[in-house]
Formats: C-alpha cells, sequence, structure tokens
C-alpha cells in the first residue's frame, strides 16, 4: 500500500471546516490531518471539538511547516495572509493548495508561483469551480471543438444582499478587494479555463460602493459592520485578450436584482453554452437546436471533496494540478487591472 499523504491545515474558519477538514477525512486510506493551525485559541477549540484525532494542534504556522512528516499544507487564512504562508511552506519543501485568490495582488501571486517552481513542489490554488462534473463536460465538449472559436463569454458571480456577516470579506487592507476577488474570481477563472487561457491585454472596469456603508441595507448573509465596509459592492470589467476575445465580467454583494446568479455564457463561431444549468446550442441543417447533456452519477458531487481528493493525488502520484499556480496568477493580473482601470477612469495594459 502506498505511504498515506500527510496533510496540515493553516487556518481554522469558514472554508477550512467548511471544505478542507472534510474533504480530506473522507479519504482516511489516501491521507491523514496531521496537524492544524490558527492564531485564535477559540477557532481551534471549535474545530478540535469536531475533529479530536488530529495530532497535532497549533498557534504558529511556522512550527506546523517544520514537521518533517508533512507533505501538504491547505492555507485556509484570510487573503492577506495567504503569500508569506504559502512561500515559507513551499521553502519548507511542502506542496500547497492555498485557497482562492491566490493573494492579494499579482506581484505576491508571482512570487508564490516562483517559490513553487524554485521548491520543485506543488502550488495547487482552490478554484474549486473546475471540479464540477457538469463543468468538466462542457469542457470536454468545448476540447472536441463543438463550440468552435470561443470569442465572447460572459461571467457573472452576483448576489443581491450577500456581504458575509463574518470574517475580513469587507476589509479591503486584509482581502484586496469585495465580490470581485472573492467570488468574482471563480467564474472568471472558470471562463478563461473555458476558453484555454488565452494571453489577457488590458482590461477596463468599474467599481461602485452604494450599499455597504449603508446602515439601512439588509443582510441575507449575516449584518455586517457597515462602518467598516472599505471595499466595493458591485464590480463590472471588459477583459481583452491577444487572440481578440473578450471577457464581460460582472460581480456583486449587493445589488438590485430579482435574484442571486453564478453563471458563464460561452459564444463561439460553432456553439454557445450555458454552465449553469449546463447547456449547449448549436445549429443544425438549418435549425437551432439547444440540449442539456446527461451525467453519468448526475451533478451533485461536492467540488471541494474533488479538489482536496486531487490534491493528495498530485503529491502522491507527482502529477500535475488541474488549477496551477500560474493559472492563479493570471487571474490576479486580471484583478489588479480591473481595481486600477476602475482608479484610473480608463482601459489598463495587462503586461
Ligand atoms: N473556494 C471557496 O469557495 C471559498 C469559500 C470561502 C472562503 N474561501 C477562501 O478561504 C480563505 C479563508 O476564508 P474563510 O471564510 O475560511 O475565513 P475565516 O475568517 O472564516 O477563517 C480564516 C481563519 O484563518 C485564521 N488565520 C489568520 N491568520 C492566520 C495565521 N497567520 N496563521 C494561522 N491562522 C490564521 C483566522 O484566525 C481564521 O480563523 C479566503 O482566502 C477565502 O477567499 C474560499
Amino acid at each position: 500500500m502506498a505511504k498515506k499523504v500527510r496533510i496540515g491545515v493553516i487556518g481554522s474558519g469558514g472554508i477550512a471546516n467548511g471544505a478542507h477538514l472534510p474533504g480530506y477525512s473522507l479519504i482516511p486510506e489516501d491521507c491523514e490531518i496531521f496537524a492544524l493551525c490558527d492564531i485564535l485559541p477559540e477557532a481551534l477549540e471549535k474545530t478540535t471539538a469536531k475533529y479530536p484525532n488530529i495530532p497535532h494542534v497549533l498557534s504558529d504556522y511556522r512550527e506546523l511547516l517544520a514537521m518533517p512528516e508533512i507533505d501538504g499544507v491547505s492555507v485556509c487564512t484570510p487573503n492577506f495572509a495567504h503569500h508569506q504562508i504559502t512561500i515559507d511552506a513551499l521553502k519548507a519543501g511542502k506542496n500547497v493548495l492555498c485557497e482562492k485568490p491566490i493573494a492579494m495582488n499579482a506581484v505576491q501571486g508571482a512570487e508564490m508561483v516562483a517559490a513553487a517552481k524554485a521548491a520543485g513542489k506543488i502550488l495547487q490554488i482552490g478554484y474549486n469551480s473546475r471540479f464540477q462534473p457538469s463543468n468538466q463536460a462542457l469542457k470536454r465538449y468545448i476540447d472536441a471543438g463543438e463550440l468552435g472559436d470561443i470569442y465572447y463569454a460572459r461571467a457573472q458571480a452576483l448576489r443581491v444582499r450577500g456581504i458575509p456577516g463574518w470574517g475580513v470579506f469587507i476589509d479591503k487592507e486584509k482581502q484586496g478587494g469585495g465580490p470581485l476577488i472573492d467570488i468574482g474570481v471563480h467564474m472568471l477563472d472558470l471562463t478563461l479555463w473555458f476558453m484555454g487561457h488565452p494571453k489577457p491585454i488590458a482590461a477596463s472596469g468599474v467599481t461602485y460602493q452604494k450599499f455597504g456603508k449603508r446602515s439601512d441595507v439588509v443582510g441575507f448573509m449575516g449584518q455586517w459592520d457597515h462602518t467598516k465596509f472599505t471595499v466595493e459592492d458591485f464590480a463590472a470589467a471588459l477583459i481583452r485578450f491577444e487572440n481578440g476575445a473578450t471577457i464581460m465580467l460582472e460581480s456583486s454583494f449587493v445589488a438590485n436584482l430579482k435574484q442571486d446568479s453564478q453563471n458563464v455564457t460561452l459564444l463561439g463561431t460553432d456553439g454557445g453554452a450555458e454552465a449553469y444549468p449546463l447547456s449547449l446550442t448549436q445549429e443544425k441543417h438549418r435549425t437551432m437546436v439547444s440540449f442539456e447533456p446527461k451525467i453519468p452519477g448526475g451533478n451533485g458531487l461536492n467540488t471541494h471533496n474533488a479538489e482536496m481528493k486531487a490534491f493528495v493525488e498530485c503529491i502522491r502520484d507527482g502529477k500535475e494540478p488541474l488549477v496551477t499556480g500560474e493559472q492563479g496568477l493570471m487571474v490576479a493580473k486580471i484583478m489588479d487591472a480591473i481595481y486600477k482601470s476602475s482608479d484610473e477612469g480608463k482601459e489598463v495594459a495587462i503586461g
């Protein structure tokens, strides 16, 4: 039997408890959660009540990284702490699954990618939507040429009243931004993957802060402290690529829309597609045909569980991850350009 992969989890908040710890726990034959770390004792207490068998529980991530037994680390801290912890982990010879976005900005992201290269270790980024069976099916259709040349896409992550009432999601200093860098990145990453990661060359973006600082706006994801709100609550951007393609991206924490929506729409020369729910549309025999592929086993797989399993398999089998650090960096470069474009009121080039 192959040796079990030993995992350390850094940051014991929402995503660690909701995704990483349950995901690793489901595959005890392949991996062991060897250590858990958080700077907050109460976060550790809450988690160890649910996971009493984790052998090492620590408050300093450097102690976790010093453990020679650990092969892979999940970085589950807020965005501002991704960069240093990931670089330290890679330097300590660990493989890293870092939550999305890769970091606060592309400068940090590039340093993380370089550190992974120098260490010869895996850097996987937590864009779990890629593991959705329907998204994987759509990718197979695309790779088989069913859409032809994809020249335009619309990516949307829109919440009606969805400012998180916990954590640091409203703090620009700790998150780098609002809905764009928190949820817009998921749909942007997915769209880039569908389109085969063309090279981005420019972005024109706008951001608005119309609701977050107000005391009279209802919260459907808890009530945030409006006096501490420093991020945008809506963002939109047009992103241009070297091959002539464009993506229109929209993301909100708050918007006066009828309903939340998360979707990617792709327009290609031989077909179009919607990701949520999956459908394809093509012209055939002088008619228009739309169809909804049915997936063996259904579409109900937990994408987070699949993500942890894939990370463990990449470590064990020495495989390249589905979501690479370089691809996470591309998203960060686009984020930087959108925020800069919004500040400057003009299109910004992406190097
Ligand atoms: N993939 C997804 O769908 C998804 C969903 C939610 C959050 N996330 C990402 O996960 C990350 C964390 O989000 P969250 O919702 O879990 O936040 P959270 O605030 O609930 O938890 C973060 C935890 O990290 C701890 N922490 C901070 N600095 C630390 C350090 N130096 N060492 C150890 N622990 C430290 C905090 O004390 C806190 O307990 C963010 O980057 C977020 O974007 C991803």
